[in-house]
């Protein structure tokens, strides 16, 4: 199939190189998978989107799309399937919180922890190590990404949350937790991101009570930003997208904005496991396994014997092709761990699941409903390169979609091939 390529546009960048005015809201809490707020902007001028819309990010992630669409006066539904992000996306569309309040209440609650933790006091409920120090439940350290947090500021987390606990005011909670999950991972933590997740410096301290405390006291110069824009609608809702009509309403979404996972080895639940732990989104394996069945099974760490998403695709050659020479590589050479054999049925699985997705949306779809997915090409299973957003048009065409374009967002290069890796936006209608 040969698709109209959009012009190309340098819409690259991330959350860092934008404006005071742009990072509001958006940086409370974002992972390095989150597409900069003004490829949405682009794409809600694009699709002619208005304020009479509502726009769907159906893989919501820390809510990019719905945080943007507010901003813009545009109504918006978002689906996500990881508590932890799910709950950022809910916290960082509520705008109705009144922000010298916040700051006052956070300023309470770091009064209490800071003399809790200089009066040696550790959180009620929790094992305590030899030294004293408040610690994790043996089940959810082993949760824990090896040295992600030292066990001095995990004590002074763990009093900070009782804290929050104890001075409980529904009002703010929910944003003071979100502040802390914000800082978490490389303030307070010992994590690093370059895009995978891994650790860095380990520090034995970290003034956590005033780390956080600046965080929270951002959010509210943030909410001052944006106050008096808090009426539009936004609802971010935890669940599959490949069963949308769970949460959605018939013929209730005008456009669609969203980066979906791509085949690539990426683990979402270890971006966000140090945070999801402490705050409670996940306590033990039977959870993260659990959470881990809503995901796309966009890698092999997430592949289970029952899964059945591949055969969605049993009909689409060129997604067979790409399986089949996935399999055939890793027999010539000669890799034979379960994560390798693994890969062709990951592929398979994801193109799959991404069916499911475009199938079941289309009841949610107004006539004329335009969306755009913004995708990579991907070369992370033995090199072999699959074209993603090629390979969704040609699914979302074979379920009755009409493909608009496919615009070259960036591209990168592939270290391994020197291939060029495509990022695009498949741009689609559906016609009802
Ligand atoms: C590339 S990220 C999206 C990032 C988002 N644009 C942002 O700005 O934060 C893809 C997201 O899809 C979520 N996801 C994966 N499978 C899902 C599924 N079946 N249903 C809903 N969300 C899913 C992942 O947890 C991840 O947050």
């Amino acid at each position: 199939m040969r698709l109209p390529l959009g012009d190309i546009a340098d819409i690259s960048g991330g959350i860092n190189d934008l404006q005071p005015e742009d990072r509001a809201v958006h940086a409370w809490y974002n992972f390095v998978l989150s597409f900069p707020p003004h490829l949405v902007r682009e794409y809600i001028q694009r699709l002619d989107v208005t304020a009479r819309d509502t726009v769907l990010d159906p893989f919501c992630g820390t809510g990019t799309t719905l945080v943007e669409c507010k901003k813009l006066g545009i109504p918006s539904v978002g689906i996500e399937a990881l508590p932890m992000s799910h709950f950022a996306s809910e916290v960082k569309t509520t705008w109705d919180v009144d922000p010298s309040r916040l700051r006052d209440h956070a300023e309470k609650v770091a009064e209490d922890a800071s003399g809790r933790i200089a009066a040696g006091r550790p959180a009620p409920g929790h094992p305590t190590t030899p030294g004293g120090l408040g610690t994790l439940s043996p089940e959810k350290l082993k949760l824990l990404i090896k040295d992600s947090i030292s066990s001095l500021p995990l004590h002074k987390t763990l009093v900070l949350l009782t804290s929050i606990d104890e001075q409980l005011d529904p009002r703010y909670t929910d944003h003071e937790l979100l502040g802390l999950a914000s800082v978490l991972p490389t303030g307070i933590g010992n994590l690093r991101f370059g895009p995978e997740v891994g650790v860095g410096t380990i520090r034995d301290d970290a003034p956590v009570v005033e780390v956080w405390l600046s965080e929270v006291q951002r959010m509210a110069a943030d909410l001052e930003r944006v106050l008096g824009r808090s009426r539009t609608p936004s609802m971010a809702c935890c669940g599959d997208a490949r069963e949308p009509m769970k949460m959605l309403e018939p013929e209730s979404v005008d456009a669609v904005i969203t980066s979906p996972p791509y085949p690539n080895e990426k683990d979402y639940t270890r971006i966000v496991r140090l945070e999801s732990v402490l705050l409670g989104f996940m306590d033990d394996r039977t959870e993260l396994r659990r959470t881990k069945r809503w995901l796309l099974r966009s890698n092999t760490r997430n592949v289970y014997k029952a899964d059945e998403d591949d055969k969605f695709v049993e009909d689409h050659e060129s997604i067979q092709h790409v399986a089949e020479a996935i399999e055939a590589r890793r027999i010539e050479l000669g890799k034979d761990s379960g994560f390798e054999k693994m890969y062709h049925r990951a592929a398979l699985l994801y193109f799959g699941g991404m069916k499911r997705h475009f199938a079941e949306l289309r009841e949610a779809l107004r006539p004329g409903a335009r969306l755009a997915y913004v995708v990579g090409d991907q070369a992370s299973y033995l090199r072999v390169m699959i074209r993603t957003g090629q390979l969704l048009a040609e699914i979302a065409e074979s379920l009755g979609y009409d493909v608009e374009a496919l615009d070259l967002f960036r591209t990168r290069m592939a270290t391994a091939t020197r291939e060029q890796l495509r990022e695009e936006v498949l741009v689609l209608r559906w016609p009802g």
